[in-house]
């Protein structure tokens, strides 16, 4: 595999086909929110588009999310689109080791200066260097060194977004974020415990189609996949407004899927598509499998409150005030100030979609 080729000469040698690459143009484009009109600007893009140079390198972290990315049972658009990246350094799943892997390293940074992605998993222990190495390096050091050639950085997973469950409370390493410690260069965060793979390789594919990385919100998120909470996309709101709860996971309400917001869900508090996108191939999501969202993608979830305590919001008037209200209107139902202060007025559903048929009859046509 050349790095000329393009990410169409890898998808079907890879045995996918035209109509395979275009659903997953169209399923990209849907689930970042785009117009069906810019389906065929991402397909020519990427039919375009040369295998960047990435380094991904992972520091205080469980190896989660690059599990999720390839820990598939089938070979998936998501992850075949890891093949038409560079992937030049890799600590999980490069062959290399040792002062090979360094050279490596050192090697896709001084071909690529100023060009390269950086995808960094896992948090940044600064309360000593000694904490978390790699050939002699420390964490901190290899970051702030790997990082002054990139050209735009991606904080995949809570740990590199904000610390995750290293920075919990005491945070005995000192871990901080990606974004707490480089600050002059663009940086999309990726949160979740783990992200959900299509999302990080929706964010892969906006930034080889537009060649920039996409719209943030507040706390460095992708609009596209985190602009809604949970609660407002949940299958299980129409039980909250009718104020159906399951009071135990295994009462009559949580048989007959009422909703979870008794037994700690902290989706009226979370940003994620989970609740569109889903995980496995869009098969499902922890509430559709009986759970309470812990909002895996917030900062500092560890430290939200206990994961089975409800959030303390009066009700009824807590969803108004949390989905299309003002801060004020729910300040005072939540638990924290902390959370309090994360809740906003966000945009209504914006997401589309187009069919493969139709993209294939304008190509056609
Ligand atoms: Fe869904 Fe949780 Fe909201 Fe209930 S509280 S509707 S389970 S997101
Ligand atoms: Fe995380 Fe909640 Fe989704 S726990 S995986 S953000 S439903």
């Amino acid at each position: 595999m050349s790095k000329d080729d393009s990410l169409v000469d890898v998808l079907q040698r890879s045995g996918v086909s035209r109509r395979g690459f275009l659903k997953f143009c169209a399923l990209t484009a849907s689930a970042m929110a785009l117009s069906p009109a810019m389906v065929p600007r991402i397909a020519a893009a990427l039919e375009q588009a040369r295998r960047p140079s990435v380094i991904w390198m992972s520091f205080q972290e469980c190896t989660g999310c690059t599990e999720s990315l390839t820990r598939s049972h089938s070979a998936t658009i998501e992850n075949l689109i890891f093949n038409a990246i560079s992937l030049d350094y890799h600590h999980t799943l490069q062959a290399a080791s040792g002062e090979a892997a360094e050279a490596a390293r050192e090697a896709a940074m001084e071909e690529n200066w100023g060009k390269y992605l950086l995808v960094v998993d896992g948090s940044i222990p600064v309360g000593n260097p000694g904490f978390s190495t790699i050939a002699g390096i420390s964490n901190k050091d290899m970051l702030l060194e790997t990082a002054r050639g990139a050209a735009a950085i991606v904080a995949v997973g809570t740990c590199s977004a904000y610390g995750g469950l290293p920075h919990a409370a005491p945070n005995p390493t000192g871990a901080v974020s990606v974004a707490d410690l480089v600050t002059d260069k663009p940086i999309v965060n990726v949160p979740g415990c783990p992200p959900i793979p299509v999302v990080i390789s929706g964010v892969l594919t906006h930034y080889l189609t537009f060649g920039e990385i996409p719209e943030l919100d507040e706390l460095g998120r992708p609009m596209a996949f985190y602009g809604q909470n949970i609660h407002d996309r949940c299958y299980r709101r129409p039980f909250y407004e009718r104020g159906q709860f399951a009071e135990t996971f295994d009462d009559e309400g949580a048989k007959k899927g009422w909703c979870l917001f008794k037994l700690g869900c902290k989706g009226p508090v979370t940003y994620n598509a989970c609740a569109t996108v889903k995980w496995n191939q869009g098969t499902s999501f922890p509430i559709e499998s009986g759970h309470g969202c812990l909002g895996c993608s917030e900062p500092d979830f560890w430290d939200m409150g206990g994961f089975y305590e409800a959030l303390s919001t009066p009700l009824p008037g807590f969803n108004e005030a949390i989905a299309y209200g003002t801060a004020a209107g729910a300040v005072a139902g939540l638990a924290s100030g902390v959370l309090a202060s994360r809740v906003k007025k966000r945009a209504k559903d914006q997401h589309q979609t187009v069919s493969v048929d139709d993209l294939e009859k304008g190509e056609s046509s």
